[in-house]
């Protein structure tokens, strides 16, 4: 049985004015009719090899996540957010050692869930040997937000990864690029419970401690798991790429060709709505009332004054709640250090 962790953080604020930090990114509908959060729980329906999901998240998002996941479900409530090393390892605490957790990011997008279930399939299989699992994404630019896993040995349904480099700087991920010698990190991972506890400890171990602390003293209420705030609230926060995967002499990965995209800005969900009607007009993509004319490779999106736009070239524009953005396809990175995004 693997059980699907699906991980609700982040504030996805590079998605600013619609992304907020009441309704952030995982909860939006950002592609196609259900949210980001919504297509993680779903993937993994309705399939007997995946057992109930098991949600992390904090309580601000409690109600959002009741209102979306459909079916049985069990929600741990973190005291405080701590990065996603905390947040593992709490699931991975509750889980039965032997059993293996399949973590799923709910900020991303995959267009093609019968591959993401197959490429499960066979990182669960080398997490049996005690393998720590990522899906590996085909690189397809020198990102520099994203972990890099360059390719080892070949193992049974995949590769072991003979170096994993968490957000590498600019002139690194070009080198990665050109090598064609490593994939992206997709940050969805396959392990069994027990193991990455055990390399937990092995590489923070009073992370680990306190994290087995806050969960001996929880509380459940129904399908609720409260760990402790006290010990919770002590661990100094990282991730599970720079606190395990960085560390570990047991990563391993399955290249996963997936139709994936994390959605980190509004050119990126442009170009992922783009893929997802291909064949029809490929330059612009309008939600909303919109009017463009003679524009090319536009987004506009509106949640109800019209957006009117002529011949303007490589530009997002986004309204919602009384925001307008306007950026160009380059400066989407940026959107989130911006004072209406920072200062919600
Ligand atoms: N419950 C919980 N608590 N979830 C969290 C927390 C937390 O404290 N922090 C982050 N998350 C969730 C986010 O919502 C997201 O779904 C996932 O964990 C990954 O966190 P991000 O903050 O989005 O990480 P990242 O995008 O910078 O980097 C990771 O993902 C990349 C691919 O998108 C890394 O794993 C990279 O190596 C990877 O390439
Ligand atoms: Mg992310």
């Amino acid at each position: 049985m693997i059980h699907p962790v699906i991980l609700c953080g982040g504030s996805g604020t590079r998605l600013w004015p619609i992304s907020r930090k009441v309704k952030p990114k995982p909860f939006l509908p950002l592609i196609g009719e259900q949210t980001l959060f919504e297509q993680a729980a779903e993937r993994v329906a309705g399939d007997n090899r995946f057992g109930s999901p098991v949600v992390v998240a904090g309580p601000q998002h409690i109600d959002l996540i009741e209102a979306q996941i459909g079916g049985a479900h069990r929600l741990i409530v973190e005291p405080s957010a701590r990065n996603t090393a905390p947040a593992i390892a709490l699931a991975a605490a509750m889980l039965p050692s032997e059993d293996i957790m399949l973590v799923c990011p709910s900020d991303h997008h995959i267009a093609d869930s019968s591959a993401f279930r197959a490429a499960a399939l066979a990182a669960a299989q080398l997490a049996q040997d005690d393998w720590l699992v990522s899906f590996g994404i085909a690189p397809t630019h020198a990102e520099t937000g994203y972990g890099y896993l360059h390719r080892g040995e070949p193992l049974t349904g995949g590769f072991e990864i003979a170096r994993f480099v968490e957000k590498p700087d600019r002139e690194r991920a070009e080198g990665y690029l050109a090598s064609g010698e490593y994939s992206w990190n997709g940050g969805i991972f396959a392990f069994r419970a027990g193991h990455l506890l055990d390399e937990l400890s092995r590489h923070r171990p009073i992370m680990a401690q306190l994290v087995k602390q806050a969960v001996a003293e929880g509380r459940e209420e129904g399908a609720r798991f409260y760990p402790a705030a006290e010990p919770f609230a002590a661990i100094e926060g990282d991730s599970i790429d720079y606190a395990v995967m960085e560390n570990t002499r047991r990563a391993a990965m399955v290249p996963a060709d997936m139709g994936w995209s994390d959605i980190g800005n509004w050119a990126a969900l442009q170009d992922a709505l783009l893929d997802e009607s291909a064949g029809q007009d490929r330059a612009c993509v309008t939600k909303g009332d919109v009017d463009l004319d003679g524009c090319d490779s536009v987004l506009a999106i509106t949640d109800g004054p019209r957006i009117s736009a002529v011949g303007v070239k490589d530009l997002c524009i986004v309204v919602s709640g009384g925001d307008v953005l306007v950026t160009t396809r380059d400066g989407a990175q940026r959107v989130g250090k911006l004072p209406g995004a920072k200062n919600q």
